[in-house]
């Protein structure tokens, strides 16, 4: 009984303080979309289809800027999530934000999972199609390269890469129930843990480097 007051006062205080510090979460932004968005842009403007320059482009400049807040290595690591598989190159993670290069070679398609962050994706390279059901909506939404697909916080979609497509995807909100969608592919289908491991182990040395670095 003691327990069940202590872990409510606890689920209580936390919730708390998710609620006070949600209406302050932009404080802790340090990218902004419109910023990420035009260096996109500039990046396929430059080297359009050679995809490695592009993100050669996009890294080195966001590097300068915001140093060591920024992954320079190249770690590319698979992610299964909502039945959908590519893989991604981690670039920022902390608890508020993150920037991966996410895509595939050879296309995919699943669901977007519902988030507690806004998801700008851009796209460097192919073309993205994504659905939301409603009256009157038959057609899809195509987002083709150069342009930016922006999920709402709380929104779903079904979406779809028809063949090789890759975007620099960023996220701002709550970071970490994200995971749990990341990770949930893994024990209900791929079991494979290698790949799950090495996640949690670029995701956390990310978010431990920011929050020392007083980067919420
Ligand atoms: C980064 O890209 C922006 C355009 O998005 C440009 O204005 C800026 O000069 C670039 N900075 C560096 C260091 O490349
Ligand atoms: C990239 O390749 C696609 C498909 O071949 C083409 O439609 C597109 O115009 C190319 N983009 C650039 C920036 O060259």
């Amino acid at each position: 009984m003691r327990f069940l007051t202590l872990l409510g006062a606890l689920i209580g205080a936390l919730s708390s303080i998710m609620y006070l510090l949600d209406s302050h979460l932009d404080k802790f932004y340090i990218f902004t979309p419109s910023e990420l968005q035009s260096l996109a842009q500039a990046a396929v403007e430059a080297h359009g289809n050679d995809t490695t320059s592009v993100v050669q482009y996009i890294v080195s400049n966001l590097s300068a800027k915001y140093l060591h807040h920024v992954n320079l290595e190249e770690e590319w690591i698979f992610n299964n999530a909502g039945g959908a598989m590519g893989a991604m190159y981690i670039i920022h993670a902390s608890v508020t934000e993150y920037l991966i290069i996410f895509g595939t070679a050879i296309g995919t398609e699943g669901h977007t999972g519902r988030h507690t962050a806004d998801d700008y994706f851009h796209i460097l390279r192919g073309e993205q199609l994504a659905y939301a059901p409603g009256k009157g909506v038959y057609e899809p939404e195509r987002y083709p390269q150069g342009t930016v697909h922006h999920l709402k916080r709380g929104d779903v979609k079904q979406y779809k890469m028809e063949s090789g497509c890759f975007a620099l995807e960023y996220a701002r909100g709550w970071i970490p129930p994200m995971l749990i969608f990341g990770y949930a592919d893994t024990f209900s289908s791929t079991l494979d843990f290698p790949t799950l491991w090495r996640t949690t182990w670029v995701t956390g040395r990310e978010m431990l480097e920011n929050l020392a670095m007083g980067k919420l």
